[in-house]
C-alpha cells in the first residue's frame, strides 16, 4: 500500500509524523543555524528513503556470523543532482543511504528582484542515460531552478527524473508539471503559494541564507 499521498500521480506528499515534526521545526523563525542544519539531515534521510522506495534489488547469498541467508542489495544506480546552494544540505544524508551514488551538480541562484534563475556551474557525470537522476532542492516556488534542472538533465540524455523538494508552492508543481509531466515530485509540504517576492508562504524563508548562516 502506497504511504504517498498526492493530487495526482506524479506529485507524492510524504506523510510521516517524524517528517511533520521536524518540518514544523525548520520552519520556525527563532531556529538557528545548527538546529537548521539537524532538521535538514533528518528530513532529507527520510524523503531521500521514500524517494527510493521502489529501487529494485537483487538476491545474493550472504554469510552471517551463524550461517547462510538470502540477501537483498540495491543494483539500482542512482545520481543525486543537489542543486546548488541549498540542494547541498540534502547531499550529505542521501549518501549516507546510497555511498556509491554519482553526483551531478548544478549551481542557480535567483536573482532577487525577478526571481528568475542564474546558472553559475554544471558538472554531470559523462553518461547519463539510462540513470535514474533525483535532483534535491529543498523550495520548489516558482518552479524555474527545477525546470532549468530538468532540461540540463535532458539534454544529457536522462530520462528517469524526479525531485525531492522539503517544501513546494502549488504555483511551482503546477509549472513544473506543465512542462514535464512525467517528474515525479516528492515533496513534505505543500504550501499556501507564493508572495509577491516569490517567496513560499509560510514556507520557511530563504533556506540556503538559513543553512549556510549567510
Ligand atoms: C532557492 C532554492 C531553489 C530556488 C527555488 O535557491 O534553493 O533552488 O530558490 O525557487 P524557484 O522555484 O522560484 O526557482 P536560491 O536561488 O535562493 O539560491 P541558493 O540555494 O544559493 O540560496
Ligand atoms: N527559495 C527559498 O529559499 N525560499 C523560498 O521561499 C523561495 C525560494
Amino acid at each position: 500500500q502506497s504511504r504517498h499521498k498526492g493530487m495526482s500521480a506524479n506529485l507524492k506528499q510524504i506523510h510521516h509524523p517524524i517528517l511533520e515534526h521536524y518540518v514544523s521545526l525548520i520552519r520556525k523563525r527563532d531556529t538557528g543555524t545548527g538546529d537548521f542544519r539537524r532538521y535538514a539531515e533528518v528530513i532529507s534521510q527520510i524523503m531521500v528513503l521514500e524517494a527510493t522506495r521502489d529501487a529494485g534489488t537483487e538476491e545474493q547469498l550472504i554469510d552471517t556470523p551463524v550461517g547462510p541467508t538470502t540477501g537483498h542489495l540495491v543494483k539500482d544506480t542512482i545520481v543525486f543532482v543537489p542543486v546548488l546552494r541549498a540542494g547541498l544540505a540534502m547531499l550529505d544524508p542521501a549518501l549516507h543511504i546510497l555511498p556509491n551514488s554519482s553526483v551531478g551538480f548544478i549551481g542557480l541562484e535567483r536573482d532577487e528582484r525577478t526571481a528568475v534563475a542564474r546558472e553559475y556551474y554544471k558538472k554531470f557525470p559523462l553518461k547519463l542515460d539510462g540513470q535514474r537522476a533525483l535532483i534535491l532542492d529543498p523550495m520548489l516556488a516558482t518552479g524555474g531552478s527545477l525546470i532549468d534542472t530538468i532540461e540540463r538533465l535532458h539534454e544529457k540524455g536522462a530520462r528517469n527524473i524526479s525531485a525531492v523538494c522539503i517544501v513546494a508552492a502549488p504555483e511551482g508543481i503546477a509549472a513544473v508539471h506543465a512542462r514535464f509531466p512525467d517528474v515525479t515530485i516528492f515533496t513534505a509540504a505543500i504550501d499556501q503559494g507564493l508572495n509577491h517576492q516569490k517567496f513560499i508562504v509560510p514556507g520557511l524563508g530563504d533556506f540556503g541564507d538559513r543553512y549556510f548562516g549567510t
